[in-house]
């Protein structure tokens, strides 16, 4: 492994990645391929664009012959595919995007991967595809995907046709499936960012539904490093999922954000809930942690490092608040009606009976 290909390297997690692996091995190239979506950043990567075994192409992963041309001029032998579409509630109001990208893309870089003979391709993908798991139960590698949202549905899709490919033609793939990263330079459409600037500027957090949803927050260079050590030891044609274990509920989230900034709890505003949405992630880690591998952060941990980040980088997150932004926070939030106290309190018992 030599030149790796980094397929939306100039996202949140793709950057973080680059910037890992570049300090860690001093003989590999990192070439970032993105085409530099609302979400992709060149701030991102600011600190690495002038290492000499760094390169940024601007692409399209669905493009074919732009892939092929970047593979060629490269000399590239791995692909980390990290290109997406990536947010939930985009998802929700344009459900196209999402399968484009996201399934299209892979089929485009997996034919691409077969056709060079590549040494691997990796494919970063989600917990989402499990769907809400259950009560007690944790989502194991071996189960059945069953997304339930555009996104999740579409990063399965792809997780599927990665898998396909590694039995049909002996592409030889690897496919980790992370749990809700947090930490630097996370586009401030996830909910840790979100609410940290909005709290940070005293406007209201936007809590969907009760808040008692649970999630695996995750820091993000833990995910890096497991995926890392996946592409160096793990077994082609494998799953690996990735996270810390440990799933905490979202009002749990809020405090955290508003005790690490000294900021009221009446800033949480409960409004109209996500469609869809999942009650509950988690996922058994055992896989993972048999190679060798330990979550750093515990979830409080990783979201109070995140928190002091953003306090610190004002000057990449004011950028990424732009018109734009507001203009999407206007369409997205406007209509969510606020939610009355007795609503708030009427939603837990029969939500969680309706996911039974
Ligand atoms: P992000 O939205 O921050 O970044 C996505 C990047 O992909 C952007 O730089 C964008 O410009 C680029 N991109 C989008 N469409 C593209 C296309 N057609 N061609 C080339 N580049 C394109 O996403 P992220 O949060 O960094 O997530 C990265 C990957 O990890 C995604 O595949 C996502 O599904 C997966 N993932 C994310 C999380 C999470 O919590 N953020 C957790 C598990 C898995
Ligand atoms: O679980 C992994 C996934 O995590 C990734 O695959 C996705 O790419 C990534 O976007 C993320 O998806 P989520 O939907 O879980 O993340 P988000 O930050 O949008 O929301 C986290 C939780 O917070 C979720 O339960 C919804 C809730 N939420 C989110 C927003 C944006 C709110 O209550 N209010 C909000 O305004």
């Amino acid at each position: 492994m030599k030149n790796i290909l980094v397929t939306g390297g100039a996202g949140f997690i793709g950057s973080n990645f680059v910037r890992y692996m570049i300090q860690k091995y001093e003989s590999y190239h990192l070439i970032v391929f993105d085409k530099l979506t609302y979400a992709g950043n060149l701030d991102n990567l600011r600190d690495v664009f002038d290492h000499p075994r760094f390169a940024f192409v601007r692409g399209d992963i669905c493009d074919a012959q732009a892939v092929e041309d970047v593979i060629r001029q490269y000399n590239v032998d791995t692909i980390v595919n990290f290109a997406a579409e990536t947010h939930v509630d985009r998802s929700i109001m344009n459900p196209g995007a999402f399968v484009h990208t996201d399934v299209i893309g892979t089929y485009t870089l997996l034919e691409a991967a077969r056709a060079f003979g590549l040494e691997r391709y990796h494919q970063v993908s989600t917990d989402e595809v499990y769907g809400h798991v259950e009560g007690e139960r944790r989502a194991r590698e071996s189960d059945p995907v069953a997304p339930r949202s555009p996104y999740s549905a579409s990063k399965a899709g792809a997780d599927l046709l990665v898998n396909a490919y590694f039995v049909t033609y002996g592409v030889p793939v690897t496919i980790t499936r992370g749990a809700n990263n947090v930490g630097p330079y996370q586009h401030l459409e996830k909910v840790v960012p979100l609410f940290t600037t909005n709290a940070l500027q005293d406007r209201p957090l936007p809590v969907y539904g009760d808040g008692r949803q649970k999630r695996d927050y995750h820091y993000v260079l833990d995910h890096c490093e497991a995926i890392d050590l996946v592409l160096h030891k793990g077994r082609v044609g494998e799953v690996y999922n990735v996270g810390t274990g440990q799933e905490i509920e979202n009002l749990q989230m809020v405090e955290i954000i508003l005790d690490e900034l000294g900021k009221p709890r009446s800033l949480i505003q409960h409004v109209e809930d996500r469609a869809g949405h999942d009650r509950r992630y988690a996922m058994d880690i055992s896989k993972i942690r048999a190679l060798g591998w330990e979550p750093r952060h515990t979830p409080e941990e990783a979201i109070r490092k995140t928190v002091r980040w953003y306090v610190e980088n004002e000057w990449w997150w004011r950028k990424v608040r732009d018109a734009e932004f507001e203009a999407y926070y206007r369409a997205q939030y406007g209509r969510r009606r606020v939610l009355a106290p007795d609503e708030v309190a009427g939603l837990s018992p029969r939500e969680e009976s309706a996911e039974a």
